[in-house]
């Protein structure tokens, strides 16, 4: 059964002017440029505006055009990336940005949703903020939003109910400027209707908060089940021959697919081992590392990528490398 939809048109009017009065003056604000829009979204999906804040303006320092991106070689855009994590994003950043300084940006979700790293989250974000297509967007601010304006206790992990709740936020954007409508959603999600404690005094929605009619808010949204921890227990080969270190694409950890690492051996395990010499997280890896004395030859093996140890961090930004070189270092 579908949802009734109480008042689209008047909740999407009065987030609008809640919008316009409460907004925080953030620096990808002052204007409706789609490369800083799309840059300051991307950002904003790993940490908190906050934390945004240093990197985004650091980053158009650095690269303040999509042209000067696009020329940038990749090792740089990592670098100012550094610290953000998921370096995945960073790669795609400058993938998209080769495509669009050859052939413009394109105006609607629908055409960036074709180009590397942008999903259906940023694809609408930048369409609607930077050129006001009439789209939603859905972010866990706006899930949380919605589910508690609505009372809907969904299981919004999963593409049927996610559709639903992405119908919603269309509803909204199609009754205003969409520009509004969704910085608005995003805005009251960070600042009014945080995960705990909501500010319901201050919401525009208050009175139609079907959560807080029925006394729901802290049920809601659902909790999405936790994805468990897995051990794994890593036994990197560290290959020293002068000042360069040997490298192989990762095709076989679970963690840094793909990318430039220490070749090695890698077994999934129930517990910790009785004993290793570092453990790192990434995701949800608990990665226990045992550690053997490097080889060091004066021939390079041809199946290796040799780099210099302090270029290291621009070929593969993650600290766990740091950490087991330093490790190593005092064998
Ligand atoms: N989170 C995601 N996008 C945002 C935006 N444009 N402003 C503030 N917070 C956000």
């Amino acid at each position: 059964m579908k949802p009734a939809i109480p008042q689209i048109d008047k909740l999407s009017h009065s987030l609008t002017l809640w919008y316009k009065a409460n907004q925080r003056p953030l620096p990808w604000r002052m204007d409706r440029d789609p490369y800083r829009v799309w840059i300051s979204e991307v950002m904003l999906q790993q940490t908190t505006v906050a934390a945004v804040i240093p990197y985004y303006e650091r980053f158009l320092k650095n690269f303040p055009t999509i042209k000067a991106l696009a020329k940038s070689p990749l090792e740089n855009v990592l670098e100012s990336w550094a610290g953000l994590g998921y370096y995945s994003r960073a790669r795609n950043l400058h993938k998209s940005a080769i495509q669009l300084a050859a052939s413009g940006f394109p105006k609607t979700a629908a055409e960036l949703l074709e180009l590397p790293g942008f999903g259906p989250y940023t694809s609408r974000a930048v369409s609607s903020i930077a050129f006001g297509e009439s789209v939603g967007v859905l972010d866990g601010n706006v899930i949380r939003v919605l589910s508690r304006v609505f009372g809907l206790a969904l299981p919004w992990w999963n593409s049927k109910e996610r559709q639903t709740l992405q119908d919603l936020a269309d509803k909204l954007a199609q009754a205003n400027d969409s520009y509004f409508v969704n910085q608005g959603l995003m805005e009251l999600g960070a600042t009014i209707c945080t995960p705990q404690s909501p500010t319901c005094l201050l919401c525009p929605w208050n009175q139609s908060c079907v959560a807080r009619d029925k006394n729901l808010i802290a049920n809601l949204p659902t909790k999405k089940p936790r994805k468990e921890f897995e051990v794994w227990v890593w036994q990197p080969e560290i290959y020293l021959s002068g000042d360069l270190i040997g490298l192989q694409k990762n095709d076989y950890t679970p963690f840094l697919k793909g990318q430039m690492l220490f070749p090695g051996q890698i077994k999934k395990s129930s517990r910790k081992p009785k004993t290793y010499d570092l453990k790192h997280g990434i995701t949800h890896h608990d990665i226990y590392i045992q550690l053997k004395a490097p080889i060091k030859s004066k021939s390079r093996k041809k199946d290796f990528t040799w780099i210099k140890r302090q270029d290291l961090k621009k070929i593969n930004p993650s600290n766990l490398l740091q950490k087991v070189l330093a490790k190593i270092d005092t064998f």
